[in-house]
């Protein structure tokens, strides 16, 4: 697609790899809407960045219907949906918080769910449209504290499956984005001790960089899955 005056939309576009990946797409011509909950921190983003911010927390059907009503009624068009809005919540099975669980789940699998229903209205009309959904290498392999947060990751990867099969016929292309482990805040919210900056692990950038390149291929064709590793990271 070419992403010139194209509309996207990007959940969770206030911090690390949403903003890293609006910034590259404005960059690139596009009217980039980025979403999130602390409503201060999005405004002052988007203000500084030229983005434009509508506050939507992706587990309130409510507020992701608004959130279309608004981008239908400004700008009558999209033409792609990236599904990042997320957090982790790490436990043994023993330890897990069953409210935590059920918790992670509402954003991560339902709040996708509703962001790319809320789509499909006008990505049926247009008879195009584009969704990204923001998985992450726990998406495809387990691993010890992992249960809550890994099956969120593996709950994508089959929505985005069943998306693909069920959306193609109108030209809506559904990629799938595994990401290994970034430098953003997402371990401190998750409750690790913050680490120091390490030149040889992965950037917001190089995860927007991945998703950029995905959906300005051709429409003809599309890239159904893409995992994204550091090449050499030390600790
Ligand atoms: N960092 C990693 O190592 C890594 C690796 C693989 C995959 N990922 C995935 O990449 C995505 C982005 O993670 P990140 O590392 O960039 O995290 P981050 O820096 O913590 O940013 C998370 C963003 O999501 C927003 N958000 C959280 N819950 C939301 C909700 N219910 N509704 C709307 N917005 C919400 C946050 O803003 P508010 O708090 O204001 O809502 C913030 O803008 C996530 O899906 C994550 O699972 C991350």
């Amino acid at each position: 697609m070419n992403l010139k005056e194209s509309v996207i939309v990007v959940t969770g576009g206030s911090a690390g790899i949403g903003l890293a990946t609006a910034k590259m797409l404005a960059q690139k011509g596009a009217t980039v809407i980025i979403t999130a909950r602390n409503l201060d921190r999005l405004e002052a983003i988007a203000k500084h960045n030229g983005l434009v911010a509508i506050p939507c927390d992706v587990t309130q059907k409510a507020e992701v219907e608004h959130l279309y009503m608004t981008i239908r009624d400004a700008y009558g068009r999209l033409d792609a949906v990236i599904n990042n809005a997320g957090y982790g919540y790490f436990a043994p099975l023993a330890e897990i918080e069953v409210d935590q669980f059920n918790a992670v789940f509402a954003t991560n699998v339902t709040g996708a769910m509703m962001m790319a229903q809320g789509a499909l209205p006008l990505f049926k009309k247009q008879g195009y449209g584009n969704i990204i959904n923001i998985s992450s290498t726990a998406g495809l392999r387990g691993f010890a504290r992992g249960s809550a947060y890994s099956a969120t990751k593996f709950a994508l990867k089959s929505m985005t499956e069943c998306w693909r099969e069920e959306l193609r016929k109108d030209n809506i292309r559904v990629m799938l984005i595994n990401p290994s482990e970034v430098q953003t805040d997402f371990a401190v919210t998750a409750g690790f001790d913050p680490r120091p900056y390490n030149p040889t692990k992965l950037q917001s950038e190089d995860i927007a960089h991945a998703i950029v390149a995905a959906l300005e291929m051709e429409d003809r064709g599309f890239i159904t899955e893409l995992t994204v590793f550091a090449t050499n990271p030390k600790d």
